[in-house]
Parts: structure tokens; C-alpha cells; sequence
């Protein structure tokens, strides 16, 4: 599909972006919206799974403009990776220099505990893919996620009193669930979370020379460490019910940026 970005978009004036995952699309509402573009009418590409609208809305965050990428696309839908990091190039298009990512993960480390935060301090790409394939080549991964917002957002999260967890983010294909023996496997490779998304975007954010940092909502424990099973539906309503303390932080941190 042909990619258009209406003159209100590409002039809307925002530098930082927050893509939001699983149950945190209610980050935007209460802001005041200034804009709203549905991908489709974009040329880019929109999800079917429950939880994930795709739209790009810009509000004003402390006299800011803010762009709010609510929703995206996965790998295990069967987009490319290239598809899947779309809406990343165009925010770049646009303007947009800072990127945050938001995601629902598993937690693989026994003293994270589901309904809190982590911080992605690194990943692990075991999904076999990437947005780098034909170029660029070689882009240094030395620090995905960058140190410095790091330290504005742990600042914030210990004066607000709310727990923020950092560790690395195992990126896997989906879309089924882990098997016992592959968090196991993850944990041995030193992984804290795990997921299926953020990974790509994450990669092609540092391909482009953006500054990025990304959140996982520990919605569950990883297969195997409890004995429930897990579910999309506990997944979203457990994003749901923690989104509160982290867009405290984001309000507070964003304009510290
Ligand atoms: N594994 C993979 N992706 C996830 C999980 C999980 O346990 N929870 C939320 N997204």
C-alpha cells in the first residue's frame, strides 16, 4: 500500500512518540487530542488481534504536542518485519526523535512479580528476523535503549514511589505461548521478560539514530512458573489495570526529555 502523511500529521510538531501495546490504548484518553489518523488511511499496516486499535493520535502532553501510536502489528501475524516497523519509519518521517515502547511481557524472573513494571535495559532477537534485512548493515546494538532516559525515568518512578524494574527483553515469533522448557531455556540465556513484540521497532529506532526506551507490563508469569495457564484476556486486563502507574511516570518524565 501506497504511504501518504496528511500535512496536519507530518506538521503536527511532536519529537518524542510512545507506542502503546496490550491494554495501555487508554493512555491517550483524558489528554487533549489534537489529532487523530487511522494506519489504514496512513498505507500502514493494522492489526485484528483484540486490544491493539491502530491509529496515531496526537495530544498535548504539558504544552507539548505527544504522538500516541495506539496499536501495532506483529511478526506473528504473518506481517514482515519490514511491515511491522512501518509506522517507526514514518514517525522518524515526521519528525520524531524519541521513541518509547510499550509492551505486555511474561515475567521469566522470579522476583519480578506480574502487575509490575520493567524497564528493557537490553533484548535478546530470537525471533529470527529482522528490519535490517537488506540494509543497513551492521548498526551497532551497544545501547538499544537509551541510558539517559533510563536515569530521567528510574529518577521519576523512585520520587512517584512506584516499583520500576530493568532487565532484558526476550523477543520471541509467537503467536503461541512458551512452552515450561522454553522459559527455562530464556532464563538460562539471562532474559527477565518475554514477549513478542518491541524488538524490531526497537532495532530500526537505533538503525535510524532515534533515541529509544521501552516498558514491559509483567502481566503474567512465564509457562511453567505457575501453575494457571496463560491467556490473552488476563494479559490485556492485567495491562489494563497497571497502565495507571506507569503513564504517571510518562507524564511526569516526558517533559523532562
Ligand atoms: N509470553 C510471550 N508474550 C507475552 C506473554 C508471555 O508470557 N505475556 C504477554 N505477552
Amino acid at each position: 500500500m501506497k504511504k501518504s502523511i496528511p500535512r496536519e500529521l507530518a506538521e503536527c510538531g511532536a519529537t518524542t512518540a510512545i507506542v502503546l501495546g496490550s491494554g495501555l490504548g487508554e493512555f491517550a484518553a483524558g489528554l487533549e487530542h489534537i489529532g487523530s489518523h487511522e494506519y489504514s488511511g496512513l498505507g500502514l499496516p493494522a492489526s485484528k488481534v483484540p486490544g491493539h486499535a491502530g491509529r496515531f493520535v496526537v495530544v498535548r502532553l504539558v504544552d507539548r504536542p505527544l504522538l500516541i501510536a495506539q496499536g501495532r502489528v506483529h511478526l506473528y501475524e504473518g506481517w514482515e518485519a519490514s511491515e511491522v516497523v512501518s509506522a517507526v519509519v514514518m514517525m522518524h518521517e515526521i519528525g520524531i526523535r524519541t521513541l518509547i515502547l510499550t509492551n505486555a511481557a511474561g515475567t521469566v524472573k522470579p522476583e519480578f512479580m506480574p502487575g509490575s513494571w520493567m524497564m528493557l535495559s537490553d533484548h535478546l532477537n530470537l525471533t529470527g528476523q529482522t528490519p535490517l534485512r537488506g540494509g543497513p548493515h551492521f548498526v551497532d546494538m551497544s545501547e538499544v535503549y537509551s541510558r539517559r532516559l533510563r536515569q530521567i525515568f528510574h529518577r521519576v518512578a523512585s520520587r512517584q514511589g512506584t516499583i520500576l524494574h530493568e532487565g532484558v527483553y526476550a523477543a520471541m515469533h509467537g503467536p503461541q505461548y512458551e512452552t515450561p522448557a522454553e522459559v527455562r531455556m530464556l532464563q538460562r540465556l539471562g532474559a527477565d521478560a518475554v514477549g513478542m513484540s518491541t524488538v524490531p521497532e526497537a532495532i530500526q529506532a537505533r538503525a535510524l539514530g532515534m533515541e529509544a526506551a521501552a516498558f514491559s507490563c509483567l502481566t503474567n508469569w512465564g509457562a511453567g512458573l505457575s501453575p494457571d495457564l496463560l491467556s490473552h484476556d488476563e494479559v490485556t486486563s492485567v495491562g489494563k489495570s497497571a497502565a495507571g502507574s506507569l503513564i504517571e511516570i510518562l507524564r511526569e518524565a516526558l517533559p523532562l526529555i
